[in-house]
């Protein structure tokens, strides 16, 4: 709390903090991270220190108070092994001594008889089918950061943050990578976030090096969704929207990889993934945010 609440006294004190800054180069102890959140948070995905100290506390209900410990990922695998804590920068929303976590997927990522897949996905604790995820304006933020030692093999489809109906026949909103099932792969090195009938709404290129900030305000009243983004410790601007889509049918947000098979017309069940798989998508900043009156986190 105390260090939150000097950083939102230097932001406030002039704009000059407001101007890009080059990122620190270090991989020491000193925050690079310059945001603050303004807006009330519904869902908390930050990863404190203690939890980075001692990983088996993702592992239960008992000491996981961010995720939920037993979804979704590989029957035989605990998410403290399941979850790496990369060193270096932290993203711009980890102001505060939070810090990055990366999900990564192996040849065990399959979850119940789906073999077809490959996922680890992280569910917030306190989101439900019918909760306060899919009600009035919601603005998810979540920023993306590639390691080079696990990259992701483009020529599959990735999908990378979601929000499933609760009757699990669709995605409101997806937020993917790679080359998708059935589209062209001109632009399998892209990000892409799509509504539930794959019309894409964004879509931007991986950066191998920077942080690649996110947010997605949720208007579940007017069915509509507005998409900003940043890069580094940029501030995030708005880059489509608001646009109609359909957000009605409940259910809960997924943040993580889910790896789709090539060769398949069955993808949940069957198909091909290299052997070996040992990739990782980096995330931070993972958070809900309340954006009634207009409230978003810039
Ligand atoms: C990437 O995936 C494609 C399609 O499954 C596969 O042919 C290729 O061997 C994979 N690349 C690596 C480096 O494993």
């Amino acid at each position: 709390m105390h260090r939150q609440t000097i950083v939102a006294a230097l932001l406030s004190a002039g704009t000059a903090l407001a101007a890009p800054r080059p990122q620190a180069s270090t991989t020491s102890a000193a925050p690079g991270a310059t945001a603050t959140i303004k807006c009330p948070i519904v869902f908390d995905g930050r990863v404190p220190e203690d939890y980075v100290a001692d990983p088996t506390k993702f592992d239960t209900y008992a000491t996981n108070k961010i995720f939920n410990p037993d979804y979704v990922k590989g029957n035989d695998l605990k998410w403290s092994k399941i979850l790496k804590f990369p060193t270096g920068d932290p993203s711009r929303f980890d102001a505060g001594g939070y810090r990055s976590l990366e999900v990564t997927i192996s040849d065990k990522s399959i979850f119940q008889k789906q073999n077809g897949f490959r996922r680890a996905g992280l569910q917030f604790l306190q989101d439900a089918a019918d909760g306060p995820g899919m009600k009035g304006v919601k603005t998810l933020h979540f920023s993306v950061k590639q390691d080079a030692t696990r990259s992701l093999n483009l020529t599959h489809e990735f999908l990378n943050v979601w929000h499933e109906a609760a009757d699990y026949s669709s995605n409101q909103i997806q937020f993917q990578t790679g080359q998708l099932i059935g589209k062209s792969a001109s632009d399998k090195n892209n990000f892409k976030v799509l509504d539930r009938n794959g019309k894409s709404l964004y879509s931007v290129a991986m950066d191998n090096t920077k942080w690649q900030n996110f947010a997605i305000t949720l208007n579940y009243e007017k069915n509509q969704v507005q998409i900003y983004y940043s890069t580094g410790n940029d501030a995030l601007k708005s880059v489509a929207g608001p646009t109609s889509a359909d957000l009605s049918g409940g259910g809960q947000f997924q943040l993580g990889i889910l790896r789709k098979p090539t060769g398949s017309s069955d993808v949940v069940n069957s198909g091909y993934h290299q052997k070996n798989l040992n990739e990782g998508q980096v995330y931070g900043g993972l958070f809900l945010e309340d954006s009634a009156n207009n409230c978003v986190s810039l």
